[in-house]
């Protein structure tokens, strides 16, 4: 596994692959839900690049950009396992060189949802993967479901950029209790990370509703809700039953629905969802 931090190196490896390239971006902090992009990646490329980079454009002020975990000498050694090919740690100041001017905006598609909590965070999330794209070249690029908005979003970018990759979403992985994995659920205490079982509680509740025959989309919203209001430390951001392309909330689900939400946990911001 080759660990690659400048642009020059980057694009003289790209130049000497052939067959299908494939990227898995990332911010570090790797658990089971990274490694499971990787696999499925490994499975089908010729080629696997990881990149790691925490991106400070799509953190808000008064988020945790400076307290993200970082543990670099760790996520490689989770890498080198995994049969990865080459790992890209580009520096702040590549990615974002001083007097930096020109970003990636992806208008509707980042309104709602996340977007309304964390405004500007698709913008940097759209620029930052614009960029990974433009200096690895992929054939493919492995994103999870978990981040439904940011799959959205980057779809969008792609049909709208003419970008020639093909952009694989893989399930959430999960933890035995149900949670999904993130990087962030080594923020919560003891207590905080019992009551953070309550999102994907709330998601079943819904779900269990819509197996029932349940197709009014306030009745599932109010579903999870009324899950969520059980427990003391959950305090909602939103709960959303959507259209999963658009990302408009629906009143009747017709075909398909996002149920997504996103909840604070103590300091903690959570988000999970499911698709119907
Ligand atoms: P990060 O949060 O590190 O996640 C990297 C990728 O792993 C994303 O595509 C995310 O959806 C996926 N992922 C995280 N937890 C997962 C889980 N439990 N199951 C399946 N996939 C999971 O998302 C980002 O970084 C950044 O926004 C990035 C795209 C790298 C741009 O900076």
């Amino acid at each position: 596994m080759q660990t690659i931090s400048t642009l020059s190196e980057l694009c003289a490896m790209r130049a000497s692959l052939t067959g299908i390239a494939g990227l898995v971006p990332t911010m570090g902090a790797l658990h089971q839900g990274h490694l499971s992009l990787v696999s499925r990646a490994k499975l089908e490329c010729c080629w696997v690049g990881v990149s790691i980079f925490v991106n400070p454009t799509q953190f808000g002020p008064g988020e945790d950009f400076q307290s993200y975990p970082r543990n670099l000498a760790a996520d490689l050694e989770l890498l080198a396992h995994s049969g990865v090919d080459a790992v890209w740690t580009p520096a702040a100041g590549l990615m974002y060189p001083s007097g930096y001017q020109t970003w990636v905006s992806v208008d509707q598609v980042s309104l709602p949802l996340e977007g309304k909590f964390r405004p500007g965070h698709f913008r940097g999330v759209a620029t930052v993967v614009a960029k990974l794209f433009n200096a690895f070249r992929p054939d493919k690029a492995y994103f999870g479901q978990k981040d439904a908005q940011q799959v959205a979003v980057i779809k969008r970018m792609v049909l709208d950029l003419n970008y020639p990759i093909d952009i694989v979403v893989c399930p959430i992985v999960r933890e035995p209790d149900g949670l999904a994995m993130s990087s962030r659920n080594a923020y919560l205490n003891a207590a905080e990370r019992k009551a953070a079982t309550v999102l994907y509680r709330a998601l079943g509740e819904a779900r269990r509703r819509y197996d029932a025959g349940e197709r009014n989309a306030d009745q599932l919203r109010a579903s999870m809700r009324s899950i969520l209001q059980e427990e003391p430390l959950a305090r909602e951001e939103y709960v959303s039953a959507a259209d999963p392309v658009s990302l408009i909330e629906l009143e009747k689900v017709r075909e398909c629905v996002l149920l997504s939400l996103a909840v604070k946990i103590g300091k903690t911001r959570l988000i999970d969802n499911i698709v119907l």
